[in-house]
């Protein structure tokens, strides 16, 4: 007898990380949600240019440079249905740590598939994508 309905996803929760990485997303978390970003030295030009650098580099082959998804069956991140709809901190959540949306047929890996993507990564990467795709 084989559970059901969680069209076979591994919960990242359940997944060892170390506490370090744990700390740094949830400080990345608590930053977005206060609206925080990159408050430590970067103007917001420079964190608007390094959050389109991160995007070309580890994001675009997936998410396509219009944000409208490279692989069959992705949603748009734009736009009035986009995922961009969501607030900052569960955007950044789910660069961090992965995200499959319900029924669909691909997921996405924790920080894209960069393990040195870090905190302050996901922040800006996440701002260079309200600008550039709306919401
Ligand atoms: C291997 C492919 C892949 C890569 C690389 C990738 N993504 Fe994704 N991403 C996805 C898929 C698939 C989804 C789910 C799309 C959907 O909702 O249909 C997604 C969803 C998202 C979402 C919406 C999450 C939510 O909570 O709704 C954001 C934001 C996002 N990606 C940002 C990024 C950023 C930033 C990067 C680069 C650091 C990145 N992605 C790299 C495949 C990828």
């Amino acid at each position: 007898m084989k559970k059901m309905g969680t069209s076979g996803r591994v919960s990242t929760r359940e997944l060892p990380v170390s506490p370090g990485e744990a700390s740094e997303t949830s400080r990345a978390i608590r930053a977005a949600a206060l609206g925080v970003v990159l408050a430590a030295g970067a103007g917001a030009a420079e964190a608007a240019s390094h959050g389109k650098a991160v995007y070309g580099r580890t994001c675009v082959a997936c998410h396509g440079s219009d944000g409208k998804g490279a692989l069959p069956g992705m949603r748009a991140l734009g736009g009035k249905k986009g995922s961009l709809g969501k607030p900052d901190d569960a955007l950044v959540k789910s660069i961090l740590e992965g995200y499959q949306a319900p029924g669909a047929p691909v997921a996405m890996p924790p920080k894209g598939g960069d393990p040195s993507l870090t905190g302050q990564d996901a922040i800006a990467v996440l701002r260079y994508m309200r600008e550039a795709f709306g919401r």
